[in-house]
């Protein structure tokens, strides 16, 4: 399937889950306030990929990516690292919950796919 839709509405606030779509993992990440805050704080001129946490999503409360590490492609872990986001333990890549790297060799932020939402809590990728 090229595209797939996603219930939203399953996912609890503050965690992600991992699906599958085009043969590589998706992760989505449903963020609380707090994570959105944060998030939105960094200093984006401090990022070695800048890119302010409004242009990661089009809703806040959901960050949708494609789960492959930009360094060398391991898939990174949800929930680890010292940013609160993702961990990838190839070689030590550190994303916060926007997806964007902030420690480790990989060079950029994760990928988000082409997605759009279908109502609040559903979205289509692909
Ligand atoms: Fe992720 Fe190298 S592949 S840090």
């Amino acid at each position: 399937l090229s595209s797939i839709e996603i219930d939203l509405s399953s996912i609890p606030e503050a965690t992600a889950v991992t699906l599958k779509w085009r043969g590589k993992p998706l992760f989505i990440r449903h963020r609380s306030a707090d994570e959105i805050s944060q998030s939105q704080a960094v200093d984006v001129s401090t990022l070695v990929d800048p890119q302010a946490d409004v242009k990661r999503a089009k809703d806040p409360e959901w960050i949708v990516l494609i789960g492959v590490c930009t360094h060398l492609g391991c898939i990174p872990i949800a929930g680890g690292g010292d940013f609160g986001g993702w961990y990838c333990p190839c070689h030590g890549s550190h994303y916060d919950n926007a997806g964007r790297i902030r420690k480790g060799p990989a060079p950029e932020n994760l990928i988000i796919p082409p997605y759009k939402f279908l109502s609040p809590t559903s979205i289509i990728v692909g």
